[in-house]
């Protein structure tokens, strides 16, 4: 496999047009062979920094609303990345084959493989796929500061921000090149909207309540006209915000995976942030590419 130093110093390998870091390129392989989705599964997906750890949270709320009130989520105690784990990162890189069978309806997982790299079950099955994208821009720069923050390869000299885009404007960052990822789950979106439903980080930010009716009713599970009297879309919307998760005990201290600080999952969490960050030169050359890139696909972003 054609291989690749990451920004951080850190081994990619590309598989199947993806760069993918090496620690789960095996995870990846075992979950195509042996992960059986349900037609009940709801599998969450994205390239990372795009929003997933909020869409985790939301999710999470969301499908198990009737199941765990708001005042004892798990959310509150745990990070969302614990409580919906990513079939890659948690799942199949502590087992070959763990079993997953037994776990409750609806079972939400989590993974950043593209669309054509998913597990065979999951595009076959009934269960939904939701997607969240967000502006390269941001991603990039959401991505740079994460990959800072969370040094871990202890010799490597992090590479500095114009050659860190350099590599995200030829495709190399995890699990890109991004605008293949983007189209992927896009395309897959306009073909079956029933199985696929595509989100933007931008358009959660503007407005969350009428995405989290959407993602409910998407999941098949509407919120009826008694919970809106009760403001339960509202108690979600506030139990994920960026503030409430950013600045419980639980997300500010501590590691995910050993390595990965809790808190490196809730920097600023706005949109837009890349102003501070690149030069106008940058940003008009990403523009550029997004251009000619996904021209004709009929995908826009707020930038
Ligand atoms: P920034 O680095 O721009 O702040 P991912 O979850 O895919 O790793 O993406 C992380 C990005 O989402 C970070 O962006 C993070 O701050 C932001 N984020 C995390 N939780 C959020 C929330 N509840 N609402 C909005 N943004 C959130």
């Amino acid at each position: 496999l054609e291989q690749q130093t990451n920004w951080d110093g850190r081994r990619l390998v590309k598989y199947d047009g993806f760069w993918l870091s090496e620690i789960v390129l095996r995870p990846i392989l075992s979950a195509q062979k042996y992960f059986k989705a349900k037609d009940s599964d709801i599998i969450l997906t994205s390239i990372p920094k795009s929003g997933t750890t909020w869409l985790k949270a939301l999710l999470f709320s969301i499908a198990n609303r009737n199941v765990i009130s708001i005042d004892q989520s798990p959310l509150l105690t745990s990070n969302p990345h614990t409580v919906v784990p990513f079939l890659e990162a948690n799942l199949y890189l502590f087992q070959e084959n763990p079993n997953l069978q037994d776990l409750p309806s609806p079972r939400i997982f989590a993974t950043h493989m593209p669309f054509k790299i998913l597990p065979d079950s999951i595009r076959e099955s009934e269960c939904k796929i939701i997607y969240i994208c967000r502006n390269p821009l941001d991603l990039f720069v959401s991505q740079r500061n994460f990959l800072l923050e969370n040094k871990i390869e202890k010799d490597a000299v992090p590479l500095d921000i114009d050659a860190a885009f350099d590599l995200f404007c030829q495709g190399i960052y995890l699990f890109g090149p991004f605008w293949d990822h983007i189209l992927g789950y896009w395309n897959a979106g306009l073909k079956n909207p029933q199985k696929v439903l595509f989100l933007r980080y931008e358009d959660l930010k503007e407005d969350i309540t009428p995405h989290v009716k959407k993602i409910a009713e998407f999941i098949g599970s509407p919120f009826s006209p008694e919970e809106e009297k009760q403001g339960v879309v509202d108690q979600i919307s506030r139990l994920c915000s960026f503030e409430n998760l950013r600045n419980l005990e639980v997300n500010k201290n501590g590691y995910i995976l050993e390595v990965l600080k809790n808190s490196s999952f809730f920097r600023k969490g706005e949109v837009g942030d890349w102003i501070n960050h690149l030069t106008p030169a940058m940003a008009e050359r990403v523009k550029d590419l997004m251009a000619s890139k996904f021209d004709g696909s009929g995908l826009t972003f707020k930038i």
